[in-house]
């Protein structure tokens, strides 16, 4: 755990369920050692009370607009100047559509309209009002003006309904204000995206989508057929295309990661899932295949616990699940310029990847060995990358690295160099 002894966070906590989120967020950031002094809404106090704030704090928690009594009298402007960072966590519709306006008419948009400090926010809104254009419109307008966003993800919604608008959970959150108080990794601004003066290996400008980690394919209600991929060498490769300057979406299987900083990531279980959340994130430039996808699942699934009989075991029939990697490949409408797939394999490594180089029209198959100890799951892998053009095998290296390497090369295919 990095400490951050001399760090101080402005916490806007704003008015939604999540704010309970936000408590977990608070007693992390003070673990690191990380000062944070909170301003709450009045729709925050609803959710979440100032005792418990102020317990986790141990400071004082700002409600009120015209009860700060700083020296200079402009208690707001020494409340945000006093922080190395802001974050609004929860985001609401309601607050993100307030800073895009530059409105200030109450303490919390006051202080966001009243600093020149970096500002992360944490959306989180039911699934219809975050994609209303409305909040499109301010989330666009606050990217421009340099804010950084983390999440909003996918999932059940304490409204009752499922998509994207949950806040990322707070070990997502931690990660990125990691990320920008250590100031050591470049933004990935949307802004930057217009700017066509790519660097040598760089993605600027480009859109990439990724799978990563595996499938949850259910037999029924408790049950469900997966495998041992743990999302860490598709996750590394988002971070990376991130990194070098590309618009992210990562798809991600069920993992227990917390969300690359800076990338787009939707959380969806099943092989069905994974395909529609591809298609709609598309058109792109890049498409890599990382997840391990099921091949199967159960032609029906229970919706009842199937229960154990004394003499008869349940015979499960399995149909094939879409081939994700292939129907992109194959697309004849909006197929990305470079579509890149893995090849997991425990014998014949080459003649097998090298087959599904072909069979699913591919551009480029990262060969992947997993009989080496550690690949599944582990932090190490050894991969070759081929192309029809020819063969480059990797040594035995970590995840971080064959990310690295991959981006470098794929930038070179788009042009750059790096081949
Ligand atoms: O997640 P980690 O623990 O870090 O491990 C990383 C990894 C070993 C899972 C990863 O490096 C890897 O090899 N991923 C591919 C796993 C796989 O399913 O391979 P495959 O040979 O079965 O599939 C070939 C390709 O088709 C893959 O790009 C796969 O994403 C894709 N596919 C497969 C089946 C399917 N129904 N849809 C697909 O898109």
């Amino acid at each position: 755990m990095t400490a951050f002894p001399e760090k101080r966070i402005l916490l806007i906590i704003g008015g939604g369920i999540a704010a309970y989120k936000t408590l977990e967020l608070i007693r992390r950031l003070r673990e690191r050692g990380i000062f944070v002094r909170v301003v709450m809404t009045e729709a925050a106090k609803k959710f979440v009370t100032k005792l418990s704030v102020e317990s986790l704090t141990g400071s004082e928690v700002f409600d009120e607009l015209f009860a700060l009594t700083g020296d200079s009298g402009m208690g707001h402007i020494e409340l945000s100047r006093d922080a190395d960072l802001l974050v609004a966590a929860p985001a609401t519709a309601d607050l993100l559509a307030k800073m895009a306006q530059g409105l200030a008419g109450d303490l919390a948009s006051t202080l966001l309209l009243a600093t020149d400090k970096k500002i992360l926010a944490a959306p989180a809104m039911n699934v219809r009002m975050w994609l209303h254009p409305a909040t499109q419109r301010s989330v666009a307008l606050l990217q421009k003006d340099g804010v950084i966003f983390v999440g909003p993800e996918s999932g059940d919604m304490a409204c009752g309904e499922y998509g994207l608008g949950r806040m990322s959970e707070p070990a997502g959150i931690l990660t990125a204000i990691e990320h920008l108080l250590s100031g050591d990794m470049r933004l990935p601004l949307p802004g930057d995206l217009s700017d066509e003066s790519a660097g040598p290996g760089s993605l600027k400008g480009r859109r990439v989508v990724i799978t990563s980690g595996p499938t949850h394919e259910p037999i029924d209600p408790v049950r469900y057929i997966a495998n041992r991929s743990s999302g860490k060498q598709g996750h590394a490769i988002a971070a990376a295309a991130a990194a070098a300057g590309a618009n992210v979406v990562l798809i991600s299987g069920p993992v227990s990661l917390a969300d690359p900083f800076g990338v787009k990531t939707i959380h969806v279980e099943t092989a069905q899932e994974m395909l529609t959340q591809v298609e709609a994130a598309l058109p792109a430039d890049i498409f890599i295949g990382v997840a391990a996808v099921a091949d199967w699942r159960v032609a029906e699934t229970s919706l009842a616990k199937i229960k154990k009989h004394p003499e008869e075991t349940p015979a499960l029939t399995l149909v094939e699940n879409p081939d994700i990697l292939a129907a992109i490949g194959r697309r004849s409408k909006d197929r990305p310029a470079l579509v890149v797939g893995f090849a997991a394999e425990s014998e014949k490594l080459q003649e097998n990847a090298q087959a599904k180089l072909i069979a699913k029209n591919c551009d480029m198959i990262v060969a992947n060995d997993v009989t080496e100890a550690g690949v599944l799951g582990g932090e190490s892998n050894k991969v070759s990358l081929l192309t029809k053009q020819g063969k480059e095998n990797l040594p035995l290296m970590t995840k971080q690295k064959v990310a690295a390497r991959l981006i470098e090369k794929i930038a070179g295919m788009l042009g750059g160099n790096g081949q």
